[in-house]
């Protein structure tokens, strides 16, 4: 193997010339409404993402946070207004160019390995021992290597979303979006899924992080796109925003105070 080859196989996803259309980095929300059960759970969201910054998406329980999620990469239809990204509208043409992390791990009921490899697999232009190289370098990259034989439901909350991550990571998605990927895990669990999500950001993927903890938006976000009751109240910069959020939801929801 050429040393070029052995290098790319072990980084976790190829790096992307900046501006590249197929990429899809950039969203525009325009007039979202998403209605259910006769209520407006997504209530007239307009917003702009765009491809540089690590997104962090943060606000109260019931909010709208991961349905806006699933609106973005979507996976539901707006009852009105739209979702796009660089002017194509999201649904299964864009979705198979993003990847989503849920806060319940989908995996299939195989081994760790073939988990990632049925991913691998699906992508073109890389033969047999390079789909392992790729497989053991992502496994390595997130403390599974030990566990790569083991079925993957055997394996601890944690060690799944891990994996979970890594799948999503072998699709080499334009964007990636994460809905509350390290609730419940241990610091360690928490800093290897951080330190994965960081590099694939370096290599140029874009990330949309829903989280609710203010530790992790320091560490991790670039901004934050604040909600509550189904609206968008501030899009601000992560150190802006930990000093004084402008908005009164964000202020009452980082000092405690309920908003429903
Ligand atoms: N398909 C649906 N039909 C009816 N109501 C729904 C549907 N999906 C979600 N909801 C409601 O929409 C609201 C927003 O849900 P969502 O899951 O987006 O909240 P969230 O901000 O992600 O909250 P959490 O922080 O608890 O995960 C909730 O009140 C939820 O019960
Ligand atoms: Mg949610």
């Amino acid at each position: 193997m050429r040393m070029h080859d052995a290098a790319e196989a072990l980084s976790l996803v190829r790096p992307r010339p900046a501006g590249d259309a197929d990429n899809l980095q950039t969203a525009d929300v325009k007039g979202l409404v998403f209605q259910a059960g006769g209520r407006r759970l997504i209530d007239g969201v307009d917003l702009t993402i765009n491809p540089g910054p690590i997104t962090m998406i943060m606000g109260p329980n019931g909010a709208g946070k991961s349905l806006l999620l699933r609106l973005l990469h979507g996976l539901l239809t707006p009852t009105s207004g739209s979702v796009s990204w660089n002017g194509e509208k999201a649904g299964d043409g864009t979705r198979k160019r993003q990847a989503m992390v849920f806060q319940k791990p989908v995996l299939l009921r195989r081994s760790v390995a073939a988990n990632v490899d049925f991913v691998l697999k699906l992508k073109n232009g890389r033969n047999r021992t390079e789909r392992i190289e790729r497989r053991n370098a992502l496994l390595h990259s997130v403390g599974l290597s030990d566990h790569a034989k083991q079925p993957a439901r055997l394996l601890s909350g944690g060690e799944q979303q891990r994996l979970a991550l890594i799948r999503a990571l072998a699709s080499e998605p334009g964007v990636l979006f994460l809905d509350e990927p390290t609730a419940s895990l241990d610091p360690a669990s928490v800093l290897m899924i951080e330190n994965a999500v960081s590099e694939a950001h370096l290599k140029g993927v874009k990330i949309i992080f829903i989280t609710h903890d203010i530790g992790q938006v320091k560490r991790l976000g670039d901004e934050v796109v604040f909600m509550a009751k189904g609206r968008v109240t501030e899009q601000t910069s992560v150190p802006a925003f930990v000093s004084a959020p402008r908005s009164k939801e964000a202020d009452a929801y980082l000092n405690g105070r309920l908003v429903i």
